[in-house]
């Protein structure tokens, strides 16, 4: 008869075990037998779960001297950062890196918008000039589906209030050539600048106003609150703040030509955190001149090198003076790099070798390109990485540049390589390429690196990101670990474990037999 083990000695017999169930990451990442590997080609085996998934926290390192309380960064692209997504990126804990096709004092305006930016106020309204006309306001108040606008002396922010117009204002005015300045509210209650929201929402409520103009020292018209706004204001605990100032930090990129030394300089002045060197191929004599110059100059600011794939061009980067390193080449979605260049590196290999090296100098890295969902962060993060770049899983949000339009029945916005012909082609006032990150976009034959192409509506990341943030947290529970920080502890001790992913068994972990079927991702 079979001699059965007693199941009261079954965790004795498993752990007397030399090796784990599984691969360790090196034996998973042993390129001699495998090849490169992408975020697909492997899964993370479960431990054991032993505490509630919102216990898990996802604090991690950025660069250095930048610690966030998530892991989620987006990526200096023309269509998904500028300055709205860069404050929401913040205000969810983690940040945006400003792109940089653009001139730059556009960008340093970017920059300024996410350092000034307070919570619930309203920093940049829409502000008219005495002399608009009431068609004008109707008009803005059709497009923008709103009305309030605040009248200064000379149109702008800052400027001197002289009034309000409201849509009472304007609704029994006749006479659309009439100017603003004869129907606008006069009698107004202000705030002075440094009032706290709750205060300012305290004053609306007493005083039954719509608007609360705030007004500066020096009498100038800067911000205001909006009793519409009041029941929307979200509390936003993971914030990302400078310990001392308490403003929004905010990245921005910039390319390694002699002019973008006059750009970070604007930038820097604008009150700029962290440069994002940004370039394809970061090992270049350009970019470690760059980064010299950096810390010789701005010896405060933090910088993210790269791109990088091996040991080797992380090597120069991190004796350069980086202190954060951004992994990826040829692995973002819409990217040709590795097709046209013959250049790159499957995203997991790349992640884990650099990573593996770059920790040893107390560098920490992000894995950047190629996030198409939850588990790929996961991943990335198990791999070494602290943070992860998202440039296509943010596009389609509302908080990416663009307007959403219609095709085939789908509400779209665009989403562009900055390597596309598109992107390159775009100039500056004097007609010079505004970016450098391909070394080609002042050539005569342009040769793309990426493409344009459009991505589905994700609606807000203030709904997306959390989405992301909760999913994390249950990974991390499946795994058995309580943070990001364990999370890497326990994979270098060997006790997460990996399994490599036949083709087959890829399909198997997809969708599979159904007629048909909706994905609906979160709610
Ligand atoms: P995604 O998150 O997979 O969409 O990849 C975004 C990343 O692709 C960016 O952060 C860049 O590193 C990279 N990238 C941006 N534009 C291009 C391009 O035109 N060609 C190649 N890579 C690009």
């Amino acid at each position: 008869m079979t001699q059965y083990r007693d199941p009261a000695t079954a965790l004795q017999y498993v752990n007397s075990f030399e090796e784990k169930d599984g691969l360790s990451a090196d034996q998973l990442m042993d390129s001699k037998i495998r090849g490169g590997l992408t975020y697909n080609d492997f899964l993370i085996l479960p431990g054991k779960i032993e505490f509630p998934a919102s216990v898990v926290q996802l604090k991690s390192r950025l660069t250095k001297k930048i610690t966030l309380n998530t892991p989620f960064v987006s990526s200096p692209m023309d269509t998904v950062t500028e300055s709205e997504m860069a404050i929401y990126m913040a205000l969810l804990g983690g940040i945006g890196i400003i792109q940089h096709n653009c001139s730059p004092d556009e960008q340093a305006d970017m920059v300024r918008k996410v350092k000034k930016y307070e919570n619930g106020f309203i920093n940049d309204p829409v502000v008219l000039g005495p002399d608009a006309t009431v068609h004008e306001a109707k008009v803005l108040k059709q497009k923008l589906g709103f009305a309030g606008y605040p009248i200064t002396e000379n149109g702008k922010v800052p400027g001197k209030l002289l009034g309000i117009v409201t849509s009472r204002d304007l609704q029994f005015v006749e006479d659309d050539s009439a100017l603003v300045g004869s129907v606008m509210t006069t009698n107004l209650i202000t705030a002075k600048k440094g009032v706290t929201l709750i205060e300012g929402n305290e004053i609306l409520k007493k005083t039954k106003k719509g608007k609360l103009p705030i007004i500066d020292d020096n009498g100038n018209f800067v911000s205001m609150l909006s009793r519409t706004d009041l029941m929307k204001n979200e509390n936003y605990p993971l914030a990302s703040k400078h310990p001392v100032t308490k403003q929004l930090l905010c990245g921005a990129a910039i390319g390694t030509i002699e002019a973008d030394k006059e750009r970070l300089t604007k930038l820097v002045e604008a009150g700029l955190d962290v440069v994002v060197v940004d370039s394809s191929q970061g090992n270049s004599v350009f970019q470690l001149n760059m980064i010299k110059w950096i810390k010789e100059t701005f010896p405060e600011l933090q910088i993210i090198a790269g791109n990088v794939v091996t040991k080797e061009q992380a090597a120069s980067l991190i004796q350069a003076g980086a202190d954060g390193l951004r992994i990826g080449m040829g692995s973002g979605s819409i990217c040709i790099t590795q097709e046209v260049m013959a250049c790159g590196r499957p995203q997991g290999t790349a992640v884990y070798n650099v990573s593996k090296f770059a920790n040893e100098f107390g560098i920490p890295t992000m894995a950047d390109g190629g996030i198409q969902n939850i588990g790929h962060i996961m991943k990335a993060l198990a791999l070494g990485s602290s943070t992860i770049m998202m440039g296509g899983m943010l596009a389609g949000t509302t908080e990416a540049p663009g307007e959403y339009f219609f095709r085939d029945g789908k509400r779209l916005k665009t989403y562009r390589g900055m390597g596309s012909i598109d992107a390159m082609q775009k100039t500056d006032v004097k007609g010079n390429a505004a970016t450098s990150r391909y070394f080609s976009e002042s050539d005569k034959v342009l040769v793309a690196q990426g493409v344009s192409g459009a991505v589905v509506d994700k609606g807000s990341v203030n709904k997306f990101i959390p989405y992301l943030y909760n999913g994390l947290q249950h990974s991390c529970q499946d795994i058995g670990v309580k943070s990001l920080e364990t999370l890497r502890e326990e994979v270098v001790k060997k006790n997460v474990r990996f399994e490599f992913r036949t083709a087959s068994a890829q399909m198997e972990g997809g969708i599979n037999n159904l007629h048909s079927f909706e994905k609906r991702l979160y709610d």
